[in-house]
């Protein structure tokens, strides 16, 4: 009897020990959260929380997030229902898992003691749509004061109030159509990659028709843009001289988009260099603008899909640091702001270097 207890005991202590050595190497837990992720796709993330929620979740336009204890579930209704003003960001756009490590990085940081700072300081005395879109709806967070991103994408497409709408409220759908008819080859600089769909969705209910009529008006009122890009790159000096390219592209559907009309290409010659050439077509010589030697371009128009390469070869060195810089302007369709596309060489090693 004596034994029979003992031998029990032995497969007992055997059972136990094997339970332990499983739970020593568990399968890992996909679900299991990660506080490191969770403060990249914070930060990073495409759909820039950040902006709204302020670095290091500290609040802003939107309400701070951490150290409050803020549940996984109570994120995700947030997040893909919102209670109010904020877009609701479905799961291609925000996944559970992302929901899961951010939460857990919140709850990694001590409580809030003061909100942070708006992205951009309120305009006093703006339009009603502007003061819509910055004080009360939040759209400036994200875009900057005056709307630039969405206004060059409504010059892509000549996109109407029925657009606008669709953008704003099916917002994951809507881009996804739109940048299935843009070819990225003819825009070098200035469209995103293909990717995530950063915005999210707004709800009708919060963000209404009548709203969205007022910033639709005003961003008509400012000028919808032509998708214009431009960037200038430099071939290998030879003897004294380089040969700097300006590549100019109008990023738009075909058939659908904007064309610029009068277009002016201007490059700022560096001081300390000269022009020995330009090339292109409308090459139109150096002039005196200020203390700047500035050698133009004058093309009739970019019509959607127009993409031209104009050159210039400088001798020289430049003084200090300055680089071969320039701006693409247009007469038609005009614009109160945001109406210039700027390019400058980047410095080798430097912010863009390469691109
Ligand atoms: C346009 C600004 C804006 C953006 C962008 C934004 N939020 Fe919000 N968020 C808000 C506002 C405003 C609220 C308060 C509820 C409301 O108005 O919908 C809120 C509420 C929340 C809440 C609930 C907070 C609480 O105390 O209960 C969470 C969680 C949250 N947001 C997470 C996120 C995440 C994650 C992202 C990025 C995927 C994000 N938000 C992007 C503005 C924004
Ligand atoms: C969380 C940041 C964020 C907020 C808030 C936001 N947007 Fe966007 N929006 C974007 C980004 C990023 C894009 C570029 C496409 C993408 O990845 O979604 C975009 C694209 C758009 C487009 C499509 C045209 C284009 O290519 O740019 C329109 C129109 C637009 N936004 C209007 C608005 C309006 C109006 C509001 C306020 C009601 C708003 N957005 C709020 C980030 C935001």
């Amino acid at each position: 009897m004596r034994t029979l207890f003992a031998a029990a005991f032995v497969v007992f202590v055997l059972v136990a020990q094997g339970g332990t050595g499983a739970a020593q190497t568990p399968a890992p837990n996909p679900n299991a959260p990660d506080i490191e992720n969770g403060r990249k796709d914070y930060a990073f993330g495409n759909p820039s929380c950040s902006n709204c929620h302020g670095a290091g979740a500290v609040g802003g336009w939107g309400p701070d997030l951490a150290g409050k204890g803020i549940t996984v579930a109570q994120a995700v209704k947030a997040i893909r229902k919102p209670y109010w003003k904020m877009p609701a960001f479905v799961p291609s756009q925000v996944t559970d898992k992302e929901i899961i490590d951010m939460v857990a990085y919140w709850n990694s940081l001590p409580e809030t003691k003061e909100i942070g700072k708006w992205r951009f300081e309120m305009v006093l005395n703006a339009p009603k749509g502007q003061e819509l879109a910055m004080n009360v709806i939040g759209c400036v967070m994200c875009h900057g004061t005056t709307l630039t991103t969405p206004r060059h994408g409504a010059g892509e497409v000549n996109g109407d109030f029925e657009w606008f709408k669709h953008q704003v409220y099916n917002h994951d759908v809507a881009m996804a159509e739109q940048w299935k008819m843009l070819d990225r080859e003819t825009a070098p600089s200035s469209t995103p990659a293909p990717g995530r769909v950063r915005m999210g969705n707004y709800d009708p209910k919060r963000v209404t028709e009548p709203m969205l009529r007022d910033i639709y008006n005003w961003i008509v009122d400012l000028g919808i843009l032509v998708p214009i890009s431009a960037r200038i790159t430099a071939a290998p000096a030879e003897a004294a001289s380089t040969t700097y390219t300006v590549d100019v592209a109008n990023g738009a559907v075909p058939n659908k988009g904007l064309t610029a009309e009068g277009v002016t290409i201007s490059v700022v010659v560096p001081p300390g260099t000269k022009v020995v050439s330009g090339g292109g077509t409308g090459y139109a010589g150096v002039k005196k603008q200020g203390n700047d030697d500035v050698a133009t371009w004058k093309v009739a128009k970019f019509a959607p899909r127009d993409r031209q390469k104009f050159t210039l070869t400088l001798a020289g060195t430049a003084t200090g640091n300055a680089v071969p810089r320039g701006t693409v302007a247009w007469e038609k369709p005009s614009a109160k702001s945001d109406a210039d596309v700027d390019f400058a060489l980047p410095r080798p090693g430097g912010r863009g270097a390469g691109d």
